[in-house]
């Protein structure tokens, strides 16, 4: 059994699908074993991304990031590093496989609706960056 963090980005927040992205996950064998919502400080994203820091789209993804609040979530099943990036689709939701959670909701590379570890070892990272262990169940 594994856990990854979800977020559910401003973009999809702000279209009012939520559940319909929760939706994926549940039906897909993925429980949700903690989840809040809240909006994201410039310093919380410039953390949180700190491993984009030198990249060129790094000041825009700390801005897109922390327009409008967001849903965070551990996701907790079988695999769910990898099932996770499979429901979500590529990153640029332009070459994102049909029926994926980016290919149905996002817009562009910048609001592509979620995000998703990409590793185990990220998973504990990222799950301790938002979540106390009193808070997954
Ligand atoms: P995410 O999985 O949240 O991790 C970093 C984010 O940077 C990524 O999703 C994209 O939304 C954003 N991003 C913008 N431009 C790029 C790019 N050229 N390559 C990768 N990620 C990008």
């Amino acid at each position: 059994m594994e856990r990854t963090l979800s977020i559910i980005k401003p973009d999809a927040v702000k279209k009012n699908v939520i559940g319909k992205i929760i939706d994926r996950f549940e039906s897909n064998g993925l429980r949700i074993a903690a989840m809040k919502k809240l909006q994201l400080s410039e310093q919380d994203a410039g953390e949180f991304y700190a491993v984009h820091k030198d990249r060129p789209f790094f000041g825009e993804l700390v801005e897109f990031m922390t327009s409008g609040p967001v849903v965070v979530m551990v996701l907790e099943g079988e695999n769910a590093v990898a099932k996770n990036r499979e429901l979500m689709g590529a990153t640029n939701p332009k070459e994102a496989a049909p029926g994926t959670i980016r290919a149905d909701f996002a817009e562009s590379i910048d609001a592509n609706a979620v995000h998703g570890s990409d590793s185990l070892e990220n998973a504990r990272i990222e799950i301790a960056f938002f979540f106390a262990q009193r808070e997954i169940h």
